[in-house]
């Protein structure tokens, strides 16, 4: 399975704080905003992914993660040279996607809950066209909203209604077959002339191929686009990682754990970081790692 980070847009219900800098390089915590949803790539077991972003704003990204390799990933850049929706992503991803199933997660989507892991590694393995993930909300009509029947299977979405049918919001991480680019260019434009993901899941809605799978009450899926929520967000982030002593989306630990760097590799990583308590977590990490293993 391929990974892509759509990491665009202008920000600008959080401006100024965006003006000059992408909304999904801002701090959350300790660590860039981008760290969470390439963290959920990786805990899924993904390692080939395409970051793409504003022709602006691109290489920053390549700035902070390079090609990839230190993290044990193979990390590749694509502009999206206009806000022309989400399931553009799909049309410049296609050579990346290939012949093979891809992972779509939102550059500003931060997820965080217990065996999470273990349901994207199950998940990946059951994707016969489209698979998004719910989440209960009391604002629902900020989002894309789903209903299902009693398998699981999709069968009304609307795209921020007015009057929603539930308050299942639709997450911003999906997973595709390869049949999605092909899909994703046959979509026609909304009237924003964009190509909208909610159509393209409509369109797998309509064939049948639709399931969505809900996150239960004991998960966090965050929202980062206003200041209010952005400091929630790090808010809850710090509340956890201060009371467990354990940090969520350390890309380097995670790299660790999933067996795709060793501990000798994640502790020069984290040396790199100089006198930073995020790089000292990764020293540490990275020494408890090798003395349990070794
Ligand atoms: C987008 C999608 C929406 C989804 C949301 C998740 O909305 O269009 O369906 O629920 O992401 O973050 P946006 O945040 O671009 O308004």
């Amino acid at each position: 399975m391929k990974g892509i980070i759509l990491a665009g847009g202008t920000g600008s219900r959080l401006h100024p704080i965006t003006l000059a800098v992408s909304k999904q390089l801002l701090p959350v915590g300790d660590k860039p905003m981008i760290y969470y949803p390439l963290s959920v790539l990786m805990l899924a077991d993904i390692q080939d992914i395409l970051v793409i972003s504003t022709p602006h704003d691109l290489p920053q990204f390549r700035r902070l993660l390079g090609d990839g390799s230190d993290l044990g990933l193979r990390i590749s850049y694509a502009e999206q040279p206009k806000p022309n929706g989400i399931a553009e992503a799909f049309v410049i991803g296609a050579d990346h996607i290939g012949d093979d199933s891809v992972a779509l997660v939102l550059g500003d989507n931060i997820f965080h809950g217990h065996s999470f892991s273990d349901l994207l590694r199950k998940e990946r393995e059951n994707v016969d066209g489209c698979l998004l993930f719910g989440y209960a909300v009391h604002d629902p009509e900020r989002y894309g909203v789903g209903e299902t029947d009693g398998n699981g299977r999709l069968v009304s979405i609307e795209e921020k209604p007015v009057r929603p049918r539930s308050n299942r919001a639709i997450t911003g991480l999906y997973f595709y077959a390869a049949d999605v680019v092909g899909m994703a260019a046959g979509l026609r434009p909304s009237a924003r002339g964009e190509l909208e993901i909610t159509d393209l899941n409509r369109a797998y809605m309509e064939s049948g191929r639709a399931r969505l799978v809900e996150f239960g009450r004991g998960f966090a899926w965050l929202d980062t686009g206003t200041p209010e929520s952005l400091l929630q967000a790090a808010q809850y982030v710090r509340t956890l990682e201060e009371r467990q002593g354990v940090r969520i989306a350390c890309v380097e630990e995670v790299a660790l754990r999933m067996g795709f760097i060793g501990p000798e590799e994640c502790h020069r990583l984290g040396a790199r970081l100089g006198n930073s308590e995020y790089g000292r977590y990764v020293m540490a990490i990275a020494e408890e790692f090798a003395a349990a293993s070794g």
